[in-house]
């Protein structure tokens, strides 16, 4: 499959693995033990066609309030996943980084991932940006309150507030903003994800679940984006006009 366009930044919501779970009258945990395996292909696949970041959805700050089993399987797997797959994602150029409050996961955790993230803050061929904790709202706010932060000290004054400005005070700051946004599952929401950044992101909606979004589906979801026509609010003339 020939892609025409290739986003820079896809972000991906990896919902489902519970209704997927229950469809087969197993616990919901199998169901995120399945979605890791797609978060697995889904990484290869991005790193093979040269999306340059891919930002997923693993953990979000309301997910806390799960029943606490569901939370220390999830911390589990995401303690796997980083022990186990590191040494490969480093092999692959792969850089990890992290947003989100990540200073509320488990002690271990944060140190497995700070070492991670260490490990492989040199490589170049992709960004695996991983959500953990992350509210796009309290990202919003954090913002606003580091903003705050730097007026009182006089390194910065509230005319020099510009929507550039604030990008850079968000986890994101360095990252462009997602070209796609993909959401298995089939609902219809932003769901606390990348408020801020995603003002102009293509939205794909598939009702996959997310066990069984895998390469196929993929590349699916990117072969439909390099069918749109992106006008970031101008008209279909002035940007044919310009191509
Ligand atoms: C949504 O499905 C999925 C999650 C809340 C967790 C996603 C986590 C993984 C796929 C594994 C860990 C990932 C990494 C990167 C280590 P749901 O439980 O809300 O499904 P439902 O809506 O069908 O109940």
């Amino acid at each position: 499959m020939v892609l025409s366009k290739i986003p820079a930044h896809v972000a991906i919501i990896m919902d489902g693995n519970g209704r997927w779970a229950k469809k087969r009258g197993k616990p919901r945990i199998y169901g995120h033990q399945q979605g890791m395996e797609s978060v697995r292909a889904v990484v290869e696949t991005a790193r093979k066609v040269g999306i340059k970041v891919l930002t997923l959805y693993a953990f979000s700050k309301e997910n806390w309030a799960r029943p606490l089993e569901e939370v220390k399987f999830l911390m589990g797997l995401l303690e796997h996943y980083l022990q186990k797959e590191v040494e490969e994602l480093h092999q692959k150029d792969i850089q990890i980084r992290a947003i989100g409050e990540i200073e509320r996961l488990p002690e271990r955790i944060q140190v497995i991932l700070h070492q991670a993230i260490k490990k492989t803050a040199a490589n170049k061929g992709m960004i695996l940006n991983l959500a953990l904790s992350y509210s796009g709202r309290a990202e919003i706010a954090r913002a606003a309150r580091l903003i705050a932060e730097a007026c009182k000290r006089g390194q910065l004054s509230p005319d020099q507030i510009t929507e550039q400005t604030f990008a850079r005070y968000l986890y994101t700051a360095d990252i462009p903003d997602p070209d796609l946004l993909i959401r298995t599952s089939g609902e219809k929401r932003l769901s606390n994800f990348l408020l801020f950044q995603c003002a102009y992101t293509e939205l794909y909606i598939t009702p996959i679940l997310w066990p069984d979004f895998r390469e196929k589906e993929f590349m699916a979801a990117l072969e439909d984006f390099s069918r749109r026509e992106r006008r970031f609010g101008k008209t279909s003339e002035q940007i044919k006009g310009k191509a």
